[in-house]
C-alpha cells in the first residue's frame, strides 16, 4: 500500500498593530515591568483592533501561508482552525475563512483544544493525508484573548495577546520527512485549573462576566511535567535525540516554563526558540507564529528536525516532532 507523509509546505501568521507594552499595563493594574519581565519575561503584547476577529486575523495568516505553499485555495481539501475565540460558535471561524479564500473544494471545522490547538489540529491533517483521503490540508490557529481578559485582574491580564499562525501541509510520498511523530493527551480531572466560565451554555453564578480564571503555580507545574514528558515521547516514537533536534519550539505561555524544559530535555537554549517577550501568550497561535518567525530568521532549512510541544486548558497537551 502507498505510504503517504504530510509535508510542511506553507506557513504564514498575523498579528494586530497595537502593542500594549508593561509600561501600558502599570498603568492598569498594579503591576512592575521588572515583575512580568522576571517572573513570565514577556515585554509586550499585540491587542486586535475594532473589526480584528479570529477570522480576520487567520485570513491574512492563511493566505501567507498558501502563497509560501503555491497551493490555489480551490486545491485545499480541509481547514481546520483551532481557536477559544471563535468570531461566533456558528458559523465556524472556518467557514468565514473559506468564504473569504473561495476555497469551495475544502470541509471546514473548528476545534477547541486551548493552548494546544495547533498540534490536535495538525494531528487531524495528518490523519487525513497519512490515510490518503487528503493532500493539501489548512490548519489555522487564531486568538483573540484580550476579548476573554478580565483588565482589573493583575494575575491574568498581564499574560495573554492576540495573533494567528497558518501552515499547509501536502500530501508526499517522499520517505523521512514531514510530520514523523505525535502524542495527542488530556485530564478532565483537572479541569479547573484554567477554565473560562460563562463561555458556553452553563451559567456559573459565581463568576462576573466571561473571563479566564487560572491557578498559574498548579499550571505553571504540570505545564513543566508534561512538555518535558511529551517531547521526549516523540522523539523516542520517531527514533531520534534531543541530539538531532535542530529546534524545539514550546508554546509561549511562560519563559520560566520553556526554560525548564529546555533544562530537563538538555537542549541548548540556542535550539529553543523564544518570542514571548514580544506577543506574550496566544494560546494555540504561539506555536505557528514562532515557526513562521523561526523560517523569516533563517533558522529552519530543509531537512531540520523541529518539535513542537504544548499544554493548556482542558487540560491538553501534546508534542509532534516534523522533518521540514
Ligand atoms: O497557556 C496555558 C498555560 N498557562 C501557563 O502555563 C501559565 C502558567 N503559570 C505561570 O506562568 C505563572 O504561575 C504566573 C506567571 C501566572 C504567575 O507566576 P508565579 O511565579 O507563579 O507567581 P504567583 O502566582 O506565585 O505570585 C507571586 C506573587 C504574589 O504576591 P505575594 O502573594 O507573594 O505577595 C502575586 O500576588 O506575585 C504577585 N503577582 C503580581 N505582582 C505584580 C501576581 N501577578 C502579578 C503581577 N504583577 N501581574
Amino acid at each position: 500500500m502507498q505510504q503517504f507523509t504530510a509535508l510542511l509546505t506553507g506557513v504564514g501568521k498575523a498579528l494586530p498593530q497595537k502593542v500594549l507594552t508593561n509600561a501600558d499595563l502599570e498603568k492598569m493594574v498594579e503591576t512592575s515591568d521588572e515583575w512580568i519581565t522576571k517572573r513570565v519575561g514577556i515585554k509586550e503584547r499585540r491587542i486586535a483592533a475594532e473589526g480584528e476577529w479570529a477570522s480576520t486575523l487567520g485570513l491574512k495568516a492563511a493566505k501567507e501561508a498558501l502563497a509560501m505553499a503555491g497551493i490555489p485555495p480551490e486545491q485545499l481539501d480541509l481547514i481546520v482552525v483551532s481557536t477559544t475565540t471563535p468570531d461566533t460558535v456558528y458559523p465556524s471561524v472556518a467557514c468565514l475563512i473559506q468564504k473569504d479564500l473561495g476555497a469551495t473544494k475544502a470541509g471546514v471545522l473548528d476545534i477547541s483544544a486551548a493552548c494546544t490547538g495547533f498540534i490536535y489540529a495538525s494531528g487531524i491533517a495528518w490523519s487525513m493525508i497519512r490515510s490518503g483521503l487528503m493532500k493539501h490540508v489548512l490548519v489555522v490557529s487564531s486568538e483573540i484573548l484580550s476579548s476573554t481578559v478580565n483588565w482589573t485582574d493583575r494575575d491574568t491580564c498581564v499574560l495573554f495577546g492576540d495573533g494567528a499562525g497558518a501552515v499547509v501541509y501536502s500530501s508526499s510520498t517522499e520517505e523521512g520527512r514531514g510530520i514523523l511523530s505525535m502524542t495527542l493527551g488530556g485530564d478532565g480531572t483537572e479541569c479547573d485549573i484554567l477554565k473560562l466560565p460563562n463561555s458556553g451554555c452553563r451559567r456559573f453564578p459565581e463568576h462576573q462576566g466571561s473571563f479566564i480564571q487560572m491557578q498559574g503555580n498548579d499550571v505553571f507545574k504540570l505545564a513543566v511535567r508534561t512538555m518535558s514528558e511529551c517531547a521526549t515521547e516523540v522523539l523516542t516514537s520517531a527514533g531520534l535525540t534531543t541530539e538531532d533536534v535542530t529546534l524545539l519550539i514550546p508554546h509561549q505561555a511562560n519563559i520560566r516554563i520553556i526554560e525548564a524544559i529546555a533544562t530537563r530535555l538538555k537542549v541548548p537554549a540556542e535550539k529553543v526558540f523564544v518570542n514571548i517577550e514580544k506577543y506574550g501568550n496566544t494560546s494555540s497561535a504561539t506555536i505557528p507564529i514562532a515557526l513562521c518567525e523561526a523560517f523569516e530568521q533563517g533558522r529552519i532549512k530543509k531537512g531540520d528536525v523541529v518539535v513542537f510541544d504544548a499544554f493548556g486548558a482542558g487540560l491538553t497537551w501534546g508534542a509532534m516532532v516534523l522533518k521540514v
